[in-house]
């Protein structure tokens, strides 16, 4: 060894700061956006926070077993809140499960008791975290959420209906022959029956979704295929909850997707479910429409051109949702 090497000190190497995601309720839907979130390489620090401690640990133990795979990360489980200390984004998956024929509205009770609970200890825990809402039903569950936070709007906001988007653009892309990826289409108002997809600002490939001529210029998106497809979108959940009791990987992709868009400040549109104030004069509910995201969470609403059946769809979903938070209270 040369006297200069023997001297020099060895670089230790800065360590990053780290992203570290809270995750509360490890059932199918937390477990499956931490999946997702590890395999997407969106966080470093994962953590689960169940009252079920043996559950939540026993899921951190299995996706642990799993890291060698997935950009490197750390998971942990608890049923001390703790485990989310300065989390940076914590998404909220806890709740009275959905049963078959059940809609999300008939879950509110219950989950509004639990959020007003947990929601005061999440911001103690970590003060400055952007929080997702994913439980059902979640444009109350937000709203309610948001109130018992005390946070900022930006900062609070619900996965809403970005899964349903993703839904109306999978059933058009089977149904056109043309790559989901290249098909534009936003679901809005509550992520529940009261739905609608925005079909008059919809495109594929460029061309507006009600010009869409079909490959072989046969006109396939007439108004009987396009109410099909609306009730597809808003059938899907309920298709899947009867074939196995939940959803859980499309709603675990969908957040972790969400979550990514705060965690690398993309300016992502999005239609995640916040508070609106006159958003085409729909204001105090929390309800989807196209908004961006950023680290900072929820930012500027996209005022989508509406056609008056539109708006007047719109209006009707914020007033289900509403009546509904009315009737808690809220
Ligand atoms: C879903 O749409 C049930 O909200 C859940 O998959």
């Amino acid at each position: 060894m040369t006297e200069a090497a023997a001297t020099t000190t060895p670089e230790v190497p800065t360590r990053r700061r780290t992203t570290n995601v809270g995750i509360v309720g490890a059932g199918a839907v937390g477990a499956t956006i931490a999946y997702a979130t590890l395999m997407r390489g969106a966080a470093q620090q994962v953590a689960l926070f169940d009252v079920n401690g043996a559950k939540a640990r026993a899921e951190a133990l299995d996706l642990s077993h799993g890291i060698q795979f997935v950009p490197m990360a750390h998971v942990e489980g608890s049923d001390d809140v703790a485990v989310l200390s300065d989390s940076d984004v914590i998404i909220f998956t806890a709740g009275a499960k959905q049963k078959p024929g059940q809609s999300r509205l008939e879950l509110a009770e219950t989950t509004i008791a639990l959020v007003r609970q947990i929601v005061p200890r999440l911001v103690e825990v970590a003060p400055d975290a952007v929080h997702i809402l994913v439980t059902n039903p979640v444009d109350v569950v937000t709203y309610a959420a948001l109130k018992a936070s005390g946070l900022p709007s930006s900062r609070v906001f619900g996965s809403g209906t970005v899964l349903d988007s993703s839904r109306l653009r999978f059933l058009l892309a089977e149904h056109t022959g043309v790559a989901v990826q290249n098909v534009h289409a936003y679901v809005a108002g509550e992520h529940g029956d009261s739905e609608l997809p925005l079909w008059s600002s919809a495109s594929i490939a460029s061309v507006p979704l009600l010009d869409w001529p079909g490959l072989d210029g046969t006109g396939l998106l007439d108004a009987e295929v396009r109410d099909r497809i609306a009730r597809d979108v808003v059938e899907s959940a309920y298709r899947v909850i009867e074939g196995k009791g939940a959803t859980n990987y499309a709603i675990g992709l969908a957040a972790s997707r969400i979550l990514e868009a705060v965690v690398y400040d993309e300016r992502r549109v999005l239609p995640v479910s916040s508070l609106l104030e006159n958003y085409h004069g729909i204001s105090d509910v929390c309800l989807s429409v196209p908004s961006l995201v950023h680290a900072d969470g929820v930012g500027d609403r996209i005022e989508v051109p509406m056609t008056d059946a539109e708006l007047d769809g719109l209006r009707r979903s914020a007033e289900a949702v509403r009546a509904t938070a009315q009737r808690f209270g809220l």
